[in-house]
């Protein structure tokens, strides 16, 4: 039988990236990341729609060659339609489909959502992974969502419960902020928890029933709090910011599990896996880990190089939407919003 290449192409957000692969095996995954908001502290998008067209060619391109392919072999080019941001994913569709309808070849329109809890079955070639069992529960964890998804099948997934407001990483992201720190937060509170007493503050938990999330209280405990600490002490964040890094950590992944417990009691399903930017984090991880001791969860944590955004997700959800001959036409839209 024929190979079957898919190109995934990702621009939702600030990471301009493209992969290929056959026969759903990965042969290339490329990112480049856009260091010009780190000095805004947060994505500025009409900055990242521009660094997208600067880098959208090179890095298909690399992706091609690095796959040791040309274009003329490509099956169906896959691209992220939503949710993201409208200019930068204007960018990566548009040349999706214009590539498309060049080669004449099939255009697969993708979820990032779906692309994230896809990224637990990315293999590359002769790679042997231990991937979930249909139906899983994958608690989606990133800058702009924090959801507890029941996935079915590839294509059938079901929001369980979502943030009403911020999002975890979004939460973390701006409590560094105001402790004067860089962008991205996530990782440096990550760093900075490693070294420190993660019972060494309290800050406030959210009380919203059902498997809904909130982080804005949080945030904004986080913030009186440390006005009132550096009014007595202005070199507080200096001395204590290991202690702030691991308090204020554990207090996220208490409210992310806390919940998941309740899905995984409810639902019964106990194949429970993490995935979205914040699955980075240590102290989550860690907190599978040992979930999965304590409960008997089988979980299911993904590779660093594929919890961030990437087209490899996009490239594997792709593949399987074309063996299923589920193609878009040219005329499809772009979305903004949160959806599965
Ligand atoms: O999925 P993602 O790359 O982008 C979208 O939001 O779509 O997630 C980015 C988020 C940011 O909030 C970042 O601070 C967070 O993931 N993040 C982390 C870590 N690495 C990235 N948060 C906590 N610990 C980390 N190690």
């Amino acid at each position: 039988m024929e190979k079957v290449y898919i190109l995934g192409i990702e621009s939702s957000c600030d990471d301009t990236s493209a992969a290929v692969l056959c026969d759903g095996q990965l042969l290339s995954n490329v990112i480049a990341s856009q260091k010009v908001h780190e000095e805004y502290g947060g994505v500025v998008p009409e900055l990242a729609s521009r660094a997208h067209q600067q880098n959208i060619v090179p890095v298909v391109d690399t992706a091609l060659k690095r796959a040791g392919i040309t274009k003329d072999q490509l099956s169906a080019v896959a691209f992220t339609r939503g949710p993201g941001l409208m200019g930068s994913l204007l960018v990566g569709v548009s040349f999706a489909k214009g590539l498309a309808r060049s080669l004449n070849i099939p255009m697969i329109e993708v979820n990032h959502l779906q692309g994230h809890i896809m990224a637990h079955f990315i293999r590359q070639p002769e790679e042997e992974i231990d991937t979930p069992q249909f139906p899983f529960l994958c608690l989606l964890v990133s800058g702009g969502n924090s959801q507890i998804v029941k996935v079915d099948a590839y294509n059938r997934m079901t929001i369980l419960g979502q943030t009403i407001d911020d999002a975890a990483g979004e939460a973390m992201d701006k409590c560094s902020k105001v402790m004067g720190f860089g962008y991205p937060g996530g990782p440096i509170i990550d760093r900075l928890a490693r070294q420190g007493n993660p019972d060494a503050y309290t800050f406030s938990k959210p009380n919203v029933p059902g498997y809904d999330y909130s982080f804005s209280g949080l945030k904004t405990s986080f913030l009186y709090n440390l006005r009132d600490w550096v009014a007595e002490d202005p070199d507080f964040v200096e001395h204590h910011k290991e202690d702030l890094a691991a308090s204020l950590e554990k207090t996220v992944v208490d409210i992310l599990m806390k919940k998941l417990r309740l899905a995984v009691k409810d639902t019964g399903i106990k194949q429970v896996a993490v995935a979205g930017g914040v699955s980075a984090n240590t102290g989550l991880r860690n907190a599978f880990q040992d979930h999965a001791r304590r409960y008997g969860w089988k979980v299911f944590i993904p590779r660093f190089s594929y919890t961030t955004d990437n087209a490899a997700m996009i490239g594997i959800v792709g593949y399987h939407k074309y063996l299923d001959k589920d193609f878009c036409g040219i005329d499809v839209p772009i979305f903004s919003n949160t959806r599965i």
